[in-house]
């Protein structure tokens, strides 16, 4: 099994960095072949350029690496803090850049784009870990979650990934180192559970938000 593994965290002693090194430790412990990269350190341009607006073809070579390692993937693994209810623009360029046609949704011959995407990304497992300042009842009710329908939906779901699983470790600002630790210890039992185990805690939404046909 492989997993594509992404961080987007300026600071490596973060506590999304902290997070980052826990999913590839346990994963590696688990014999998952991993292709795991932080953004900032590999210095990923997130500006899509004219060339890759007008066809499916880059000639960045991180943006053709990052695209095919998705698609060989069988877990996908996003690490990153809440940034105004978005991801920070590192991994917003990313999405944009390498989460793409053809490799991770297309549309039907003759779709011109308007109608609904084929997922490319069918069978894939997509994993989020967020951290944030924000109490969940804000969160939820003020806020919306706005990272959950982005994750799900706008990504995932579009291009056909129907197994999801999200957490935010919240509030990072007055953690305490034990309550940190209890934290990374979640994150290593939801890794064991998505590689090796029941698999119960992931959420299946089979919405037919992709191309029934196809
Ligand atoms: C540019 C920026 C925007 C932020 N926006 C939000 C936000 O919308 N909601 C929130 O709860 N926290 C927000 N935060 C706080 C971060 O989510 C928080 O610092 C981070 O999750 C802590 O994790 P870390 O210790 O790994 O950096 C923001 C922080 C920055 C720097």
């Amino acid at each position: 099994m492989k997993a594509t593994v992404i961080i987007a965290h300026p600071y490596p002693k973060s506590f999304n960095h902290a997070i980052y090194h826990t999913v590839c430790a346990e994963l590696a412990s688990l014999q998952v072949e991993l292709f795991n990269h932080d953004l900032y350190e590999e210095n990923f341009n997130p500006t899509l350029t004219v060339e890759e607006l007008g066809s499916d073809i880059s000639t960045d070579k991180l943006v053709n690496r990052y695209a095919l390692e998705l698609q060989e993937s069988d877990y996908l693994f996003f690490i990153h803090p809440n940034w105004w209810g978005q991801p920070p623009a590192i991994l917003k360029g990313y999405i944009d850049r390498v989460i793409r046609p053809p490799h991770a949704y297309d549309f039907p011959p003759g779709d011109t784009g308007g109608g609904l995407p084929i997922g490319k990304l069918k069978g894939k497992y997509g994993i989020v870990f967020n951290t944030s300042n924000t109490e969940e009842e804000r969160e939820n009710n003020y806020f919306h979650d706005p990272l959950d329908s982005i994750w799900k939906q706008c990504i995932f779901g579009f291009c056909g990934i129907e197994k999801y699983y999200r957490k935010m470790f919240r509030i990072i600002a007055d953690s305490t180192p034990e309550q940190r630790k209890q934290w990374l210890r979640e994150v290593s039992d939801v890794v064991q559970d998505v590689v090796n185990g029941s698999q119960k805690i992931l959420q299946s939404f089979a919405e037919h938000t992709t191309n029934p046909g196809l």
